[in-house]
């Protein structure tokens, strides 16, 4: 028997996403104070998950899952400091993590005593692998023991009426589940939490828990899922994507595309194992195809200070939008083509309508909060465009054409016998000795 394959396709000949491209937001729900945390080799103490909460709402989350309260001390105590502490805005819902068990969901009620508004998730292994190599549970105990879990739910949820309390549920392995089973088991739970409305939806979180599949499987599944579910105006479908293969933000994309309305992740894909999907990247990509995400990444290096310093862990050099290098251009021929399509901005849109049409740039870097004057490095790469861009932008130097081919071998020759990349300030001083100043 061969060790790996394709886990088998679902059957679905007739599938017709309603758009080729994502047409609009998503509702973002950061899960990195849970599962982010969950998986930090050095999770954050009580005052850094503070600090990232501040930051999360900064940003413009209005759905944040802030802990597992029935699972830790440190969880619980942390929902009540924002609860007594009253640090949750008006416009944040805030989310609390628990297992369909009955004194589990007791206690996250408790966590949750005096709270606004709020949202409770409850999970339960929906797999075949993991009912039965983990729980040893079957069918028809998974489904008892999600319904008896809504029922708890909505029944402490009316014993606190002056709060808006929403249920998200959680088939957790959705992706490695039997489609008609999960189904089934939604359905059941919707009926048993008898409380969604097309403005008060009940959510739906149908995860990718494990990344096992290719992304268009995942969306399919999401597309016969929606078409299928007997509520669908009253539900809200999330999608929570892991990255184990590496295509988090592809599958969560192309589940948009097959109707998911939310999306779970974290900032920079902080979470277990390869991490969750990374909402950075997901948001501004869809920013950069015109889309208003409600999520303000107009500092992006500040965000990612706070998140490295908080997590203790670094933002990839060429992690998309935050990384060092993204708006770096080594080579010559990019740094000149990049400076004229500079140059030209202000010059009428193209045929698509669109402003920002710069060569190599898809996105234009002020908007994260980043310069154009970190955009070239000059090394033994640079081209002489890119040399006499250096020269204009820092020392107001205008290259004349017939000089720039020899400055190019110059700074060549001279970033080759140091090994290393050159400085603006010695571009400068290599043109004025050959020059200026002969
Ligand atoms: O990955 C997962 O399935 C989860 C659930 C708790 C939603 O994190
Ligand atoms: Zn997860």
């Amino acid at each position: 028997t061969p060790k790996y394959g394709i886990p088998e396709a679902i059957d679905l000949p007739d599938r017709m996403w309603p758009s080729q491209t994502v047409t609009a937001s998503p509702v973002w729900c950061s899960v990195d104070l849970r599962d982010g945390n969950q998986a930090l080799p050095d999770p954050m103490d009580p005052d850094q998950k503070l600090e990232y909460f501040e930051l999360l709402c900064r940003i413009g989350f209005k759905h944040i899952e802030i802990a597992f309260p029935s699972a830790s001390e440190a969880d619980f105590r942390f929902t009540r400091r924002l609860v007594e502490e009253d640090r949750i805005p008006d416009d944040v819902y805030i989310m609390g993590l628990t297992q369909c068990r009955p004194h589990l969901i007791d206690r996250t009620f408790e966590a949750f005593r005096g709270l606004k508004r709020g949202i409770v998730h409850a999970y339960i292994a929906a797999s075949e692998l993991h009912r039965q190599h983990v729980f040893g549970m079957d069918r028809a105990k998974t489904l008892e023991k999600a319904v008896e879990a809504a029922r708890q739910i909505r029944a402490r949820a009316e014993a606190m009426p002056e709060a808006d309390i929403r249920f998200q549920f959680s088939p957790e392995e959705f992706t490695d589940t039997d489609l008609e089973f999960t189904l089934d088991l939604c359905t059941q739970v919707y009926e048993a939490w008898g409380k969604a409305t097309p403005e008060k939806p009940l959510i739906l979180n149908l995860p990718a828990t494990v990344e096992r599949r290719p992304p268009n499987h995942y969306a399919d599944m999401i597309e016969w899922f929606a078409k299928n579910f007997p509520h669908r105006e009253s539900v809200s479908i999330s999608v929570h994507s892991h990255n184990d293969q590496g295509m988090a933000v592809a599958a969560t994309e192309l589940t948009l595309l097959a109707g998911a309305d939310r999306v779970e992740g974290t900032l920079f894909g902080h979470g277990e194992r390869t991490g969750n999907v990374d909402l950075v990247t997901v948001a501004n990509n869809l920013y950069a195809r015109g889309i208003e995400t409600g999520l303000d990444f107009s500092d992006i290096r500040g965000v990612a200070d706070v998140v490295e310093r908080l997590t203790g862990m670094p933002v990839y050099y060429r992690q998309p939008y935050a990384g060092e290098y993204v708006f770096t251009a080594f080579s010559g021929s990019h740094q000149d083509a990049i400076n004229k399509g500079v140059h030209r901005l202000g010059e009428a849109p193209d045929k698509f309508g669109m402003r920002w049409k710069v060569p190599y740039l898809h996105i234009d870097p002020e908007d994260l909060g980043r310069k154009f004057e970190r955009l070239i490095r000059i090394n033994s790469q640079s081209g002489k465009g890119g040399i006499a861009w250096v020269l204009e932008q820092d020392y107001d130097i205008e290259v004349p054409q017939d000089l720039r081919s020899e400055l190019r071998e110059i700074v060549q020759a001279y970033s080759d016998r140091m090994g290393r990349e050159v400085a603006s300030s010695e571009v400068y001083d290599l043109f004025r000795s050959e020059f200026l100043e002969p």
